[in-house]
């Protein structure tokens, strides 16, 4: 059963293989839809800053009735904050509104702000920002530390610093769109590569060559496009608030062979519709 079974990061951490994403989740929704996902033996659980949901994350995760050592809580500094000072007191700032005394995981939301997503050079920004995940890391605040959306030059600047390196990259990763030199990359260097959007934002549901697979493996699309970014040894966020969607998401007891593999490796489809303004779909 996917649900139990689990990765081990660089530092030893392990981490659930299959995880909860929230964006768009509201924060008055958040804590049924954690509580539903727990109860269906989700523990990996996906939130930032930026999703403006990370009370009623916390208030699900802390009335589940599921110990908290036994749930891999993640969130995500907010993009725009590239000094020390700030990024510490907003680390501070999420276990507070989480309610938590320690985060499993914190990523830095992306190497640029979302106003200039792929643009100007926040190198020096980064190494700040990271300086300050790193201490509360040491400090015990946080189990595991990584990024979300760094290039390999963007981890190159963090690795350059000689301490500690990320121990995550979360990625947009799903068929028709698989940054396979970017994963080789992050997996020659030990850092997990988390598959964020892995139905494409729900883009994907409409692709007649995916959902023609999928009926071949008698499985639906999100199921065949989860166990598609599990196979490149990624670990998936699909995001549901849908208790019966978060369920068949999770049945993945079958295997995609390498020529199908290869098939959904190759294919190119990034038309994310109503949502290529978003600057993670824009594709820069
Ligand atoms: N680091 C970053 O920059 C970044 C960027 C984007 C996303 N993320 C993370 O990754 C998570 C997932 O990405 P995402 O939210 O963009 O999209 P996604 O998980 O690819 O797709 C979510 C969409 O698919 C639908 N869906 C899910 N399961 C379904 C099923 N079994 N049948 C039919 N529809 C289904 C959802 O609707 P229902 O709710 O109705 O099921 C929702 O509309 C986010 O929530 C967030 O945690 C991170």
């Amino acid at each position: 059963m996917i649900l139990d079974e689990t990765y081990t990061l660089a530092n030893g951490v392990t981490i659930p293989k299959l995880g909860l994403g929230t964006w768009f989740i509201r924060n008055a929704a958040a804590p049924d839809a954690v509580r539903a996902a727990i109860e269906i033996g989700y523990r990996n659980i996906d939130t930032a800053q930026a999703y403006r949901n990370e009370r009623g994350v916390g208030e699900g995760v802390r009335s589940s009735g599921v110990a908290r050592e036994e749930l891999f809580i993640s969130t995500k500094l907010a993009a725009e904050i590239k000094n020390y000072d700030d990024a510490a007191a907003a680390i501070d700032g999420s276990l507070q509104a989480l309610g938590l005394d320690y985060v499993d995981l914190m990523l830095i939301h992306s190497p640029q702000p979302w106003h200039d997503f792929r643009g100007g050079d926040y190198a020096a920004g980064n190494r700040e920002a990271w300086r300050a995940l790193a201490d509360a890391y040491q400090a015990g605040k946080l189990r595991a530390i990584g990024v979300s959306n760094f290039e390999q030059k963007d981890l190159e600047n963090l690795c350059s610093l000689g301490a500690i390196a990320p121990q995550v990259n979360q990625l947009l990763v799903h068929a028709g769109n698989t940054p396979s030199e970017l994963i080789a990359y992050c997996q020659s260097k030990e850092i997990l590569v988390q598959a964020y959007s892995p139905i494409a934002h729900g883009a994907i549901l409409d692709n007649p060559e995916i959902a023609a697979l999928a009926d071949k493996y008698r499985v639906t699309v999100p199921q065949l496009c989860i166990r598609y970014t599990l196979q490149l040894g990624t670990q998936p966020l699909p995001k549901s608030a849908n208790p019966e969607h978060m369920r068949s998401n999770a049945q993945l007891d079958f295997a995609i062979t390498d020529p199908d593999m290869a098939t959904l490796q190759n294919l190119d489809d990034r038309d994310y519709g109503d949502h290529a303004a978003i600057p993670v779909f824009a594709g820069k």
